[in-house]
């Protein structure tokens, strides 16, 4: 069997990183051996973004990179349909893996279809039901089309079903992510905080951080960062309310410092003492942070996911969640606050007297990836 597998973006990386290495193992045990092809398009290509996650997570240099770079939608998408179809035609592979719901998630599923090959979707069924979002339009068109919709939750599950997607189509198999997450967890543990600063640092600092006593937060929508009377008023809330209660981490996503310089704010967060500012972080960096903070704040699914899971109080900057299982009525320990300062506020004081304690939602066991291929060999063999 050969299979393609496709990454694009940063999110996209922790979720393949499993995957790869199972099949290396399925590999070592099999005489029946898999031929993997990973493909990188390219739409993350800063050493911050991509390659630091390949090194961290172990994952082989991709075996084709697309080379597509950053631009509109429809250049990403359709520079990738292009660039894919032509590897497609080439490599012939029984089936393509997609992950998640970045541009090439929804570029790569297309063209195998396209193609007539076998897709199979990690992550289906998420569903924020805000269709503005790029992500939300990525999602439905790969489930729509993927022959095998692999779901990290069970209500993603009634997702589908609700949409109409045949049943036989679709497996419960856990959250991948957290496989990683899993094998990575003692390494970042060891890792002390202070360097981690240090190593990231924009600018300078002489604030001293240590464990729990730090917010540490990422933004990056364009619901968030692309329009200035959004932004500035998040930017007043951290400067007169969280630098003030303590200290502030936050490494910045390139898009939301690219606007904060374009709107001419960015200086107001550099001349605030509390708030240190960082370059994007490494995954082992990135975790141990989250490890000891005292309160996330953020608009990535992915963080949620891992606060949830290390019992780190978190505020979503966002109006909904396509991974309600997260939040607190679930379980979780994210809350949903928009970007209405006023709520904002109010949960984040609420948070920060509340006690939350690590939960796992069902197969969230560090063993999805197995899941999804021995899903992939059954698939095939039907
Ligand atoms: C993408 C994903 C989003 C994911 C996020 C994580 C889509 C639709 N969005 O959004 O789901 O949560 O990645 O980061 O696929 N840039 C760099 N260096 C890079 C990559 C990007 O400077 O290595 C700049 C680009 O020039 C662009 C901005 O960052 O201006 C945004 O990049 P883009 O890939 O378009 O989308 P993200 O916002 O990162």
């Amino acid at each position: 069997m050969k299979i393609i597998s496709v990454v694009g973006a940063r999110p996209n990386f922790m979720k393949i990183a499993p995957f790869i290495h199972t099949i290396k193992k399925y590999n070592s045990e099999n005489t029946n051996t898999i031929e993997h092809i990973l493909v990188h398009t390219g739409q993350h290509y800063d050493d911050r973004m991509s390659k630091a996650f390949f090194d961290a997570l172990n994952i082989p240099e991709a075996d084709i990179n697309l080379g597509i770079g950053s631009g509109s939608h429809a250049e990403q998408v359709g520079n990738t349909m292009i660039a894919f179809e032509k590897v497609l035609r080439k490599k012939k592979p029984d089936w393509v893996v997609v992950v998640g719901d970045v541009n090439a998630t929804l570029a790569c599923s297309v063209t195998a279809k396209k193609e007539h090959i076998k897709c199979c979707h990690i992550e289906a069924g998420l569903r924020s039901g805000d269709i503005t979002m790029p992500e939300e339009v990525n999602r439905l068109v790969t489930d729509r089309l993927s022959d095998l919709l692999l779901t990290p939750d069970k209500l993603s599950i009634d997702n589908l079903i609700n949409e109409g997607t045949r049943k036989s189509k679709i497996k419960f198999v856990g959250n991948i992510m957290i496989d990683t997450l899993e094998k990575q967890k003692n390494k970042a543990e060891k890792l002390i905080i202070k360097n981690v600063i240090e190593n990231n640092l924009i600018g300078k600092t002489d604030i001293s951080v240590s464990e729990n006593n730090y917010a540490l937060m990422t933004l990056h929508r364009p619901s968030n960062v692309d329009k200035k009377d959004v932004f500035e008023p998040i930017i007043d809330f951290l400067l007169n309310n969280v630098a003030k209660d303590m200290p502030l981490l936050w490494p910045i996503h390139p898009r939301a410092k690219k606007q904060l310089e374009q709107f001419g704010i960015y200086h107001k967060v550099e001349e605030c003492s509390n708030i240190i500012l960082l370059q994007p972080l490494n995954y082992h960096d990135m975790l141990r942070l989250n490890m000891g903070a005292k309160i996330m704040l953020t608009d990535s699914g992915g963080l949620q996911e891992e606060c949830t899971v290390l019992g780190t109080p978190c505020l979503t900057l966002r109006w909904n969640t396509e991974r309600p299982i997260t939040l607190k009525e679930h379980g979780g320990a994210s809350v949903l606050v928009g970007n209405n300062i006023e709520r904002i506020k109010a949960e984040y004081n609420n948070t920060l007297t509340e006690n939350t304690k690590p939960m796992r939602p069902e197969l969230w066991d560090g063993k999805t990836a197995e899941r999804c291929l021995e899903a992939i060999i059954k698939s095939t063999l039907l």
